[in-house]
């Protein structure tokens, strides 16, 4: 069934990569958007046109509870990769905190629909506690009595993505690209315009109320695979790689992921160790979209 319009969403995470694709599918849609924003980061939703910005963090009540007040629905992005202690950004307070601070917010201010990111391998006992935070924030959504739809989608991508723009990066530069273990693990990647379609979609459809949609493109690759597909999209030959044998990265990582610019981890490569696929059909047939090969979606994202 149709739900009537909404006419106001509200949207914490709308200044990140997969925010400002949700912006744009809600703009197209003829919705008001407003955007929850953390102070430094307005300049991050330049060029999306006419929206409202509240200035707030999920870890305040009392900007959610204001920024939400006449809001038909929300839509709930804000997550991490990488923890702050030092700025008290933990993946508890973020992830499950933030999102209990939302739910509330948002069943005070009567919003007729909740949307939820998660990620794909978040479930009860993870290993990654990125996923088991995610999975305490899914289960504060199930519990909470505003008509909600959670999402897990696996690796998403896109211009400005951290991602498939990493590994282009390293095509580019390096002369051979590092790879951690064999690179077996397999991914199902799907464009963010798919995902941003699919939350705006769940505001409009009844029927995904109280579901959780298991989100990836057509076809799982393994890491190697994808490196490869990636060069093909930039128009090069298939790059030369080194393994990094799991034993060596993971006490490398223990250690040096305290430098900003070490791209990595413990709680990621937990994750990257894991593989991260699933059976999309369900989503695109929910939500009426036309799965994109990866072939063309990396090589409109790299042309
Ligand atoms: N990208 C993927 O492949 C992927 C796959 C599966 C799931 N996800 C999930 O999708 C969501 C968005 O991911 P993304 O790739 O778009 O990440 P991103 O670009 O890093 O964006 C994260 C967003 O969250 C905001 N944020 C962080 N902490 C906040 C806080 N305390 N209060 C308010 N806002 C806060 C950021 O605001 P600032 O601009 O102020 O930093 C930014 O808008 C996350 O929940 C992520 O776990 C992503």
């Amino acid at each position: 069934m149709q739900s009537p319009s909404m006419r106001r969403v509200f949207v914490t995470g709308g200044t990140g990569f997969v925010g400002r694709a949700v912006v744009q599918a809600l703009r197209a849609e003829g919705c008001a958007v407003r955007c929850l924003v953390r102070r430094g980061s307005e300049r991050d939703l330049r060029g999306l046109g006419a929206i409202e910005r509240i200035e707030g963090d999920v870890m305040s009540r009392q900007s959610l509870d204001q920024g939400m007040a006449g809001c038909d629905a929300v839509i709930h992005l804000v997550g991490i990769i990488r923890e702050h202690s030092s700025i008290g950004a933990t993946f508890e307070r973020v992830h499950t905190q933030g999102t209990i601070n939302v739910l509330e917010a948002a069943a005070a201010v009567g919003a007729r629909r909740y949307v939820h990111m998660s990620a794909l391998g978040t479930r009860a006992g993870a290993r990654s506690r990125y996923h088991q935070t995610k999975w305490a924030a899914e289960e504060a959504v199930r519990a909470s009595p505003v008509p909600w739809t959670i999402f897990r989608p696996s690796i998403i991508y896109g211009r400005g993505d951290g991602f498939v723009t990493l590994l282009a990066r390293m095509i580019q530069r390096l002369p051979v690209v590092p790879v951690i273990g064999a690179g077996r693990q397999r991914l199902q990647p799907l464009p963010v315009t798919h995902v941003a379609e699919g939350f705006v979609r769940a505001l409009m459809l009844d029927a995904t109320v109280k579901h959780t949609y298991d989100v990836g493109g057509p076809e799982p690759v393994t890491m190697v695979d994808l490196i490869d597909r990636v060069a093909a999209a930039m128009g090069r030959r298939r790059p030369l790689k080194v393994h990094a044998p799991l034993g060596l990265v993971r006490p490398l990582t223990a250690v040096l992921h305290r430098f900003p610019d070490y791209p990595l981890t413990p709680d990621q490569l937990l994750m990257l160790e894991e593989e991260s696929t699933c059976e999309p059909g369900p989503f695109y047939e929910t939500f009426g979209l036309v799965p994109i090969s990866l072939g063309a979606g990396l090589a409109a994202m790299l042309a």
